[in-house]
Parts: C-alpha cells; structure tokens; sequence
C-alpha cells in the first residue's frame, strides 16, 4: 500500500505535521510506502518553511511549485502537475487536509484516477458558498471516499446530505494535536518587544470579504483603533493584507507585524487577553487554550467553538466588535470546554483507520494499480 499525504497551505502544515508523525511510528510502514506533497501554494520563509522547520515536518518528497496566481489558475495547475505525481508513483490513497485550494485539485485529480481519498476536516460547513473554502470543502467531500472529521456537528452536517455511516469516521482534530505537542516549546518563545504577557489583543485579518473591499476594511478599524485606547493590539500581517492597508489610520498602539511563524504566534495568543480574527484555525486554537475569541465575520464553519468553546461570531459591524471587546475587557468571560476526542490523538487514529482499510479498498472504488493501461 502507498500513501501520498498533501499539503499546500500555512493552515495545511499543522494538521499533516502529526499525520506524517503517526505514519512514521508505525513498524509495519516503509518509509517509500509515505510521500509529502507540497503543492507550493504558499512558499515563502513565513508562510511555509518555517513551519516545516518548527514542526519537524519531513521535507516534501515533490514540490510542484505552483506558486500563486488566480483561484482556478491554481486550482487547474496544480491538479495538472499532481496528476502527473499519481501516475509516477501510483499511490492507493491520498490524504488531503482542510479546505484550501490545494485540497480540492489533488481530491479531483486522484480520484478521477480512481485513486482512493481521504479528506481530513470534513464535513464543516459555513452555509456561505461566497466563501472559496466553503466550494473546496463541499466539493471534496463530495467526492472523498474516507471523511475523517472534527466533531458531531461536522458528521451531522454529512448525514444531512446523505453521506453514508461508512464513510464518515468522527477522529478529532490533528490541528490540536500539534497544539498540545509544541505548546511547551511555544510558551519558551519570547514575547514581541514592548508587549506584557495578558495586556494586549491580538488581530489576524486576510478573508478576501474583510479585507478585498477598502469601505468594510476601514470600517472594521474604526472599533480595532478604539480597543487600542485600551490595551496594545498585536497586528501580525498576512501577506494578502498588506497593501489592503495602505492609506489607511491605524492608531498608534496597533503593532504590526510581518506573519509570524508556528511557535511565537502560539505563544503570542496564549499569553493574549483576546483574539480577533477571521481565521478558521485560530477560533479552534482559542477554544482549547481558554482565550476568549471574538471572529469578525458572520459565519462559521466552525460553530462547536460558539456552542462550547470561547469564540463569539461578531460579524464586521463596528458597535458590535467593540461591544464585545469591552465586555472581554472588564472580565466578562465564558465558561467554556475542549469538543470531544480534541485530546493530541486525532492523527494516530487516522493512521489505525487507513491501514486497517486495506483490505476494504476496493469497496471505495479500483485502485490504479488496476486503471487499464
Ligand atoms: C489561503 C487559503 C485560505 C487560508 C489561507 C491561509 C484558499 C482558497 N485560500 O488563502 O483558506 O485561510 O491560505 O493563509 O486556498 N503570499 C505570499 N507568500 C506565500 C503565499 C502567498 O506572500 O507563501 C501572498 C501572495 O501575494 C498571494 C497572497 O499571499 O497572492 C494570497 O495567497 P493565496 O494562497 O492565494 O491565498 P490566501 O489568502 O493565503
């Protein structure tokens, strides 16, 4: 049996991190039975290698390149040259993670391969097809034929579109795994100059509708400079949003910052006295940690961090983020707890799940090894 496990994007490398982890512990595995693709959607120092550095990830057996460009540009280069990957190396399954643009070109690619897929993460549903994330992650469960997923709401939302029982498998998050593996070595990072553990916020913007349109932009700013009369708000910038915030006023005490890699940002929100985000990644990290998380966006494909966890859904609305805030500010905060099986072991049971299918392979469809030549 082959394996080949994807990754494209920042969100990507921690939740393959522990997956390529669990597949090395395994004696009954050759090391050539496992390749890491990178498909090279992200590729800079801060966007990638310094994931790879901090997360002890293997280096990526191929590397297709693909760089950015346009959503179907990527999409179709990527599914192109990943193509080429599987009939070279004829893998049985490949394991795709999350919802980026890499996920659904490999899902599409080896499938039509008749390879079989596993889709890592889903089943999370924001309900917002505006969202690019919200089509690669209908798409690729669509056509998974494994659907390793978070929690119940994530299996709810597969039986609702009439997924069978068999090919939903509720395993936890790996993302988390890797937080509570490198928490220890995130707390030893160092701080930015100048900010005190516990008093300051931390902002990450860079969805396309918060950060593509100048009005919601500077609209979002106006509650953003008002916190930072409060207490300093730590900015760090992903690379999308720089040139968004050209022209635009920022108070004084809003720290920007270049994107910052796995270990000090982790140890930046865990000393923070509040998030604000539009992240997907970030509102599950702050539910495990015990942070409080305000999401600037009116949706979520993550709602078991708004049910259980810290995460309130603040929308863009200027009065309502700062509303928000200042209640976080005078102490008001949530009870909250971690979802079920977020326990460091989602990855390892990924890997028990996919060695013992082998035998079960060909319910999922023929393997390539079997495609008529
Ligand atoms: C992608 C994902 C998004 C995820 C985000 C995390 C899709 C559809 N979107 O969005 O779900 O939340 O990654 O970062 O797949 N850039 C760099 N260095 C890099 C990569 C990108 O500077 O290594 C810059 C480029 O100017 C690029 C821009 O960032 O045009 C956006 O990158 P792209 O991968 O297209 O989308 P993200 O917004 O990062």
């Amino acid at each position: 049996m082959k394996y080949i496990v994807v990754a494209g994007a920042r969100p990507n490398f921690m939740k393959i991190a522990p997956i390529m982890q669990a597949f090395a512990a395994r004696p009954d595995l050759h090391a050539d039975q496992v390749l890491l693709v990178h498909t090279g959607q992200h590729y800079s120092q801060n966007m990638s290698d310094n994931f790879f550095e901090e997360l002890r990830i293997p280096k990526p057996d191929i590397n297709l390149e693909v760089g950015s460009c346009s959503h179907a540009e990527q999409t179709g280069q990527i599914m192109i040259f990943f193509e080429r990957v599987c009939l070279e190396h004829r893998p049985d399954w490949v394991i795709v993670v999350g919802d980026v643009n890499s996920t659904i070109a490999c899902a599409i690619a080896a499938k039509k391969l008749g390879i079989a897929v596993a889709h890592v993460e889903a089943g999370l549903r924001s309900r917002d097809i505006s969202m690019p994330e919200e089509i690669n992650r209908l798409c690729t469960d669509a056509i998974s034929d494994l659907l390793f997923t978070t929690d119940e709401l994530a299996n709810q939302n597969l039986r609702n579109e009439g997924v069978s029982e068999e090919r939903i498998c509720f395993v936890g998050n790996t993302m988390i795994d890797t937080l509570f593996q490198q928490l220890g070595s995130a707390r030893r990072k160092a701080l930015p100059d100048g900010i005190e553990k516990g008093q300051y916020a931390v902002l990450t913007l860079h969805r396309p509708a918060n950060v593509d349109f100048p009005d919601r932009l500077a609209s979002i700013f106006v509650p953003i400079n008002e916190i930072a009369t409060h207490l300093p708000v730590v900015f760090p910038v992903h690379p999308r949003t720089v040139p968004k915030l050209r022209g635009l006023k920022l108070h004084s005490k809003i720290k920007l910052m270049d994107s910052m890699s796995y270990l000090p940002f982790l140890n930046l929100v865990v000393n923070s006295k509040m998030v604000l985000t539009d992240s997907g990644g970030i509102q599950e990290e702050t539910t495990v940690l015990g942070i409080p998380c305000l999401t600037l966006r009116s949706n979520t494909e993550r709602p078991i961090t708004c049910e259980i966890g810290t995460n309130i859904l603040v929308g863009t609305d200027p009065r309502n983020i700062l509303k928000h805030a200042l209640a976080v500010l005078s102490g008001n905060r949530r009870p909250s707890c971690i979802p079920d099986k977020w326990d460091g072991h989602a990855a390892e049971r990924i890997v028990d799940v996919l060695l013992s299918n082998e035998a079960q392979l060909p319910r999922f469809g023929h393997s390539l090894n079997e495609t008529p030549q």
